[in-house]
């Protein structure tokens, strides 16, 4: 276990520090982050191998998203769900490292993960806290039985309380700025309610009245409507202006992660042209492909989803184009309606519906 001369105990530590001090420096990635815990898994413990799996939210399923000592093509069958996967359960609901013997292992992962994992022992550590579970570590010695130790599976289960720790803080911030996102929405409305709803209110009240309107009545009427359009327009303007909101990622990056088979959904990736999307375009391009995506798999079986991007001096657009579509739409969803309105911030528009036969085709196309 471990090669320093430290204690166990220290050497943990030590590589607690090193893992948390690169954490919140932003050229950390959260996948890098993620690699190099499984790396300190198996430099703590006789693993040889770890894969990290970490539920995604956009998907609906586990995912790997960070592992050490296998390649990491071998992964991109490794994904499921909860149910599927018996020893996650164990491992998440009893908040223990589960150990699976090579019988065990048949019933207990789906298998399709067999590609990737040999018939040999194999561990589970639980990814939890605050009684949320965001995941697993599966980890083995890459062929062979064997046992772990008290000390190994103490280090494989707080080194599992860290990855849920970075997990937490990572849907922390995303839903800070959702709620961010929440208040300015009611802030709008107190404004409407407060300023134009009075003003307008004050003159229905003067044309409702049975009495003739005298000049001076008029023209306090016409100059309570011009302030109530001022009003108005200036809260829509300041809601409608650009909010700068961070994503951590790029448009680019996260194709090529899909182009990895980060997900296991089948992509078929197109980019036009060597420009790169403008930096206030990311998050609704991000968010436009995060939703077609989503929709992809929950609507339609595809086998595969062509993904379009094209950039010119003028215009940038981005095109999915799923197959697999069964049953006509009938969804009255607010995904779509909601990038659409995003869209239309910037000046673009998305368009979506059925393309031809079995196809569905959401683009966004913004001018530049
Ligand atoms: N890729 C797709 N394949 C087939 N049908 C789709 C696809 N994308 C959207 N649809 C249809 O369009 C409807 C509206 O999609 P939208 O994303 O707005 O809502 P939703 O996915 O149903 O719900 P949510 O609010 O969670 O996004 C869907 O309910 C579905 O019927
Ligand atoms: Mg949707």
């Amino acid at each position: 276990m471990g090669n320093g001369v430290l204690s166990p105990q220290v050497e943990t530590l030590d590589v607690f520090v090193e893992l948390f001090s690169g954490i919140d420096r932003s050229e950390t990635e959260p996948g890098e982050f993620y690699n190099r815990l499984c790396e300190a898994l198996c430099r703590l413990t006789s693993m040889r191998r770890a894969v990290l799996m970490l539920y995604d939210d956009s998907l609906a399923r586990v995912v790997a998203a960070g592992s050490h000592g296998i390649d990491p093509s071998l992964l991109v069958d490794v994904h499921g769900t909860l149910d599927e996967t018996p020893v996650a359960q164990r491992a998440l609901a009893l908040d223990e490292v589960q150990e699976l013997t090579p019988e065990q292992l048949a019933h207990e992962v789906p298998a399709r993960y067999k590609g990737a994992l040999e018939i040999t022992t194999l561990t589970c550590t639980p990814l939890s806290a605050a009684n949320r579970w965001f995941g697993v570590i599966f980890a083995d010695r890459g062929g062979g039985r064997f046992k772990l130790t008290d000390d190994e599976r103490h280090t494989m289960w707080t080194l599992g309380k860290l990855a849920a720790l970075a997990a937490s803080a990572r849907i922390a911030t995303r839903q800070q700025e959702r709620a961010r996102r929440l208040y300015e929405r009611i802030e709008l409305a107190r404004e409407v309610h407060e300023r134009v709803m009075h003003r307008l209110f004050g003159v229905s009240l003067v044309l409702s009245s049975e009495v003739e309107l005298g000049p001076a009545d008029r023209e306090r009427c016409r100059s309570e409507m011009r302030e109530a359009l001022a009003d108005l327009r200036t809260a829509l303007e300041r809601t409608l202006s650009p909010q700068p909101r961070r994503t951590g990622t790029t448009l680019r990056e996260e194709l090529g992660r899909l182009e990895r088979g980060y997900a296991d959904v089948p992509v078929e990736i197109e980019w036009k042209g060597d420009r790169e999307v403008p930096p206030r375009l990311e998050p609704l391009s991000q968010a436009v492909l995060g939703e077609s995506l989503r929709n992809a798999v929950r609507h339609a079986t595809p086998t595969v989803i062509d993904i379009r991007v094209k950039l010119s001096a003028e215009t940038f657009s981005l095109e999915v184009v799923n197959d697999g579509v069964m049953a006509p739409s009938s969804g009255t969803g607010m995904g779509l309606r909601l990038v659409s309105l995003e869209a239309l911030q910037v000046g673009g528009v998305v368009e979506f519906g059925a393309a031809d036969v079995g196809r569905w085709r959401t683009r966004l196309v913004v001018p530049l």
